[in-house]
């Protein structure tokens, strides 16, 4: 259990809020993925092989653990538990922003004590806006790898947030430039994520066009960052941010549609609202090639390893079940064949122009 002090204090905010319900996009778009049923599976549970190849690394099931913390204490603590779960079960996992690390190098360790564990694939993490402002190019990236000894780089992308914060930087021109720059340079993957807002069709075929490795979509859905930061300046006192941040707490492309039009192009990864293993395998019919997930560990990491470890257990567990009941006998045999689409998320489908069935 982390105990409640080292989550006060200003870095600790986030975690702190994203663990209440008040940081949900108010719907959850996975809910209106259904699959079909199938009465006579074709293969024995125990047969289904979950392990999958991502980003060149070999996981033992298509589970990422999200992008979250480093940078304090209490987030040293966070990522050590999720680093020795993420270890024993084979699974990719995401630091949070290094950008504090750069800036005071005693802060490294908080980000570096996933290295201490073997993990298939660990990737960086840093912020556009800092590659906007020239403040990040590859040779400070490279660094951010070697700190974690990772495997690739997550730029990510938060202008909704970024709008909201008192103090949020909203340079984006020369975002484009910069990414490219450091796709040319980097001689590891770039991945592009969003934190909640989800990408486009036409963003991922201008990033595949690029040469960025992956996308991880961070569609609406699951947290929402300005819901966040309107907390945030609630608590603070600021109204005008408040009343801002709640305007756009539901802003953003539902996280199934942005892995069905962002996998056309390039390798992706769901995310957004990830809560448990059918949730990943929905995000797999839709062709992500793997999942991630934020506060569905966080809510877990809080409490300890334990808790956290058969959270991550069930995730796979119930992935393999989906994989049996639609009467398939690999991860590659879910497609769009084995689910419907309902609800709003078929609305938002039908309004895009994207034919489904
Ligand atoms: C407490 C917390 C901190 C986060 N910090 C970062 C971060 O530093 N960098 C980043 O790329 N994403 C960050 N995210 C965003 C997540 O990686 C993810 O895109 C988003 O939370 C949506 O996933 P979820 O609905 O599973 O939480 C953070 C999420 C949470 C909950």
């Amino acid at each position: 259990m982390i105990p409640e002090d080292i989550l006060r204090g200003r870095k600790a905010d986030h975690i702190r809020i994203a663990l209440s319900p008040d940081s949900q996009h108010p719907y959850n778009f996975w809910d209106d993925i259904r699959f079909i049923h199938n009465p006579i599976p074709e293969a024995d549970l125990e047969e289904i092989d979950l392990e999958v190849e991502v980003l060149g690394r070999r996981l033992s099931a298509p589970v990422i653990i999200g992008c979250m913390t480093g940078g304090f204490e209490g987030g040293r603590r966070i990522n050590e538990v999720l680093a020795e779960v993420a270890s024993e079960l084979g699974l990719g996992m995401c630091v949070g922003s290094q950008r504090a690390a750069l800036e005071d190098p005693s802060l490294r360790g908080t980000f570096s004590v996933v290295a201490d564990y073997d993990i298939p694939l660990r990737i960086a993490n840093i912020g556009g806006p800092q590659l906007a402002m020239g403040k990040v190019g590859p040779e400070q990236a490279r660094q951010l790898v070697d700190m974690i000894d990772g495997h690739a780089l997550a730029v990510h992308l938060n202008y909704a947030q970024e709008v909201v914060q008192p103090e949020g930087e909203t340079r984006a021109r020369g975002l484009m430039s910069a990414l490219r720059r450091l796709v040319e340079e980097a001689d590891f993957p770039i991945i592009v994520k969003e934190t909640g807002c989800g990408i486009d069709g036409v963003t991922a075929k201008k990033l595949s066009k690029m040469g960025v490795a992956a996308v991880d979509v961070g569609g609406a859905g699951g947290t929402s960052f300005t819901a966040i930061e309107a907390v945030r300046a609630r608590e603070a006192g600021n109204d005008l941010k408040a009343l801002v941040g709640e305007s756009f707490a539901d802003w953003g492309i539902p996280a199934p549609l942005s892995v069905y039009l962002s996998s056309r192009y390039l390798d992706t990864i769901a995310s957004g609202g990830i809560r448990n293993g059918v949730d990943v395998a929905r995000a797999l019919a839709l062709g992500a090639e793997a999942a991630s997930m934020a506060r569905a560990f966080l809510l877990r990491a809080v409490k300890g390893k334990e808790e956290t470890l058969t959270f991550a257990r069930s995730v796979v567990e119930e992935l393999r079940a989906v994989v049996f009941l639609t009467g398939n006998s690999t991860l590659e045999d879910l497609d769009e064949d084995e689910i419907v689409v309902l609800g709003r998320t078929k609305e938002w489908f039908e309004a895009m122009d994207e034919e489904w069935w």
